[in-house]
């Protein structure tokens, strides 16, 4: 198999008042093309910061991404065949939704710019699949609930058919039963899509649905990896006990 991500001593530092604040340290994992990759850990632990990075939205950071055998430079933006290879389901998907949009245009836009043919039935068609009513591209993001928001996020995501998929708890805005509707269309489109998933949760049941492998973080570090045998064992006392791990060089908030 070959590795689809492949992250070295991986560390990533803020500016704040007085230090540089370090947010992730030495974090080391690599991803198999097809897999899904689980970042699991406490509120704060740094999972956000890893995604951007590899999402290239983060510039401060050291070590080594490699992303389909390129190599990111930190605070070089991603061009070309990477760029359009990785895409990203943001945290909150409110802000990550143009305001002044409509969804019509939001979900279109990308098409566009990569010169696609028949975009209003596209939307149509990405929308359906997401479960939401094609009569809502008309709409405009604070006119839909968080949940359909978040499916929007989702759907512009696929459009675009990327090979990296950088989930941020995807499904945390939605109901049980939406929620695993969406996990498993997540699971059916990566696989007819081949894609790869890195997916970003502090739910451990969430985490054993869907991921292959994984590591767990505590205070930006990684404390455990885990096979998929520890995914299904794991537990919410699990992921929440890694928040009082004392961690050596860990330098508080
Ligand atoms: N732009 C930033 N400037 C300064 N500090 C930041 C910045 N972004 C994140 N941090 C800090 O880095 C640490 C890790 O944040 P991160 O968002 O990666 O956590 P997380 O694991 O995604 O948490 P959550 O589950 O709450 O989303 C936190 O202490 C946070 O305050
Ligand atoms: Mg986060």
């Amino acid at each position: 198999m070959t590795s689809a991500v492949s992250v070295e001593q991986l560390s990533i530092s803020f500016p704040s008042a007085k230090t540089r604040f370090t947010a992730v340290s030495d974090v080391t994992f690599s991803v198999e093309e097809g897999q899904t990759f689980g970042l699991i850990g406490p509120s704060g632990c740094g999972k956000t910061t890893v995604l951007r990075a590899i999402a290239g939205l983060n510039t401060g950071w050291t070590g080594l991404i490699d992303i389909f055998g390129a190599k990111l430079e930190p605070g070089r933006k991603i061009t070309g065949d990477t760029r359009r290879n990785i895409q990203m389901v943001f945290q909150d998907p409110y802000s990550s939704l143009h305001p002044r949009h409509r969804i019509a245009h939001i979900l279109g836009e990308p098409l566009k710019v990569h010169g696609a043919e028949g975009i209003d039935a596209a939307v149509g068609i990405a929308l359906d699949r997401v479960g939401l009513s094609p009569a809502l591209a008309g709409r405009y993001p604070h006119q839909l609930s968080g949940g359909q928001r978040q499916r929007v996020a989702i759907a512009r995501a696929l459009l675009l058919k990327p090979k990296l998929l950088l989930l941020d708890e995807p499904t945390s805005a939605l109901d049980v039963t939406v929620q695993a509707e969406i996990l498993n269309l997540l699971n059916d489109l990566k696989a007819s899509h081949r894609m790869t998933f890195i997916l970003v949760s502090h739910d451990a049941g969430v985490i054993g649905h869907m991921c292959d492998r994984g590591v767990l973080m505590s205070h930006g570090r990684i404390a455990r990896a885990l096979d998929r045998a520890a995914l299904s064992e794991l537990t919410e006392d699990a992921v929440e006990a890694a928040a009082w791990d004392e961690t050596p060089g860990y330098r508080g908030n």
